[in-house]
């Protein structure tokens, strides 16, 4: 598929793609906290490890199949224990990533993914983030939520090869994300530094299988509109490996938008409904099966299936899922 081809001809012409190559597995948990994490992480039921269920007839590597398969394992939440330190390393570096089949974006990346990785902490944990820049361009990273001036990754530009610590106490509890803020911000958003910023409350939610979302764009052919529109990377990754859930076990989705050029962006779940909690501060929700979100909103959902089989979930604006963002929760007993 030549790189010029416009929204139209994709529309016209598009179909559900296959698994771009594995890369790296990356569970980029924190350094600091990461052994408290993966012991509470031990023992936990994970019905989608490997992506049992699939459509199509490529089975891949346990594990999963695509770089981006962290955002199906978010490091657990752990309650709160002061004086916790929760420590991580981005590293900003230029990457080509195949976003649809045969589909190349020259990508700026935090630790070579987009979204990159998730950043996870307790309220009151002291959050350090490592930042080092070894991209072609100058770059920061500007955090949603409370924080001094000068960790605000705006005025304290980080030059290539050069590198940054961020740290201040992680607050408030809820859904956040995490972006470059150099300038021209609009490209340097586009081109996929974000992630998803975690914070969770002293007392952990309620157990839940979890996972995070960031709906994004690829302006693949540079006109200043989107291409492609995903979910966590790739084009129609998960309408080829659906996710599997559980009935009756809540499902935890961490929310966010980060689709630059557009104004909006939304999620629609079939066959059910869910509390949607509008950036995870309280515990106020709304009954429904559509959210819609503007840059930089986010917020977590939470749904309990009432049936098994398979559910589609996709952008309720039409054109964005035949473009890439749409895909299946695969429902078990
Ligand atoms: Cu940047
Ligand atoms: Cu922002």
């Amino acid at each position: 598929m030549p790189k010029s081809v416009t929204r139209r001809q994709l529309i016209a012409g598009t179909v559900p793609l296959v698994a771009a190559a594995p890369v790296v597995a990356k569970l980029a948990w924190p350094t600091s906290a990461g052994a408290e994490r993966l012991a509470s992480h031990e023992g936990h039921d994970h019905p989608h490890q490997g992506h049992a269920a699939m459509i199509g007839a490529d089975v891949p590597a346990p594990g999963g199949p695509h770089d981006t398969d962290f955002a199906l394992y978010p490091p657990p939440a752990l309650p709160h224990r002061p004086g916790r330190v929760s420590e991580y390393t981005l590293t900003a570096v230029d990457r080509d990533i195949e976003v649809a089949k045969g589909v190349t974006f020259p990508a700026w990346t935090y630790n070579g993914t987009i979204p990159g990785p998730i950043i996870r902490a307790t309220e009151d944990d002291l959050l350090r983030v490592h930042f080092v820049n070894n991209g072609s361009h100058p770059h920061t990273i500007h955090f949603h939520g409370i924080h001094p001036a000068k960790m605000d990754g705006v005025f304290e530009i980080v030059a290539p090869n050069e590198s940054l610590t961020y740290e201040f106490p992680a607050r408030p509890y809820g859904m956040h994300l995490y972006h470059c803020h150099a300038t021209p911000l609009k490209k340097h958003i586009h081109k996929g530094l974000y992630g998803a910023f975690i914070i969770d409350p002293p007392k952990p939610r309620k157990p839940a299988q979890e996972l995070v979302m960031v709906m994004n764009g690829y302006d693949t052919d540079g006109d200043g509109e989107n291409n492609f529109y995903t979910v966590n990377g790739p084009a129609f990754f998960y309408a080829k490996y659906p996710i599997v859930v559980k009935r009756s076990q809540t499902v935890r989705i961490y929310l966010a938008n980060l689709t630059e050029f557009d104004l909006v962006n939304s999620l629609h779940l079939h066959g059910d409904f869910f509390r949607y909690y509008p950036t995870g501060t309280t515990d106020q929700f709304e009954y429904t099966d559509t959210v819609v979100l503007g840059q930089g909103q986010r917020g977590i959902i939470e749904i309990d299936f009432a049936n098994t089989g398979l559910f589609m979930f996709h952008a309720h604006q039409s054109e964005f899922a035949e473009l890439g963002w749409m895909g299946f929760f695969n429902v078990v007993e």
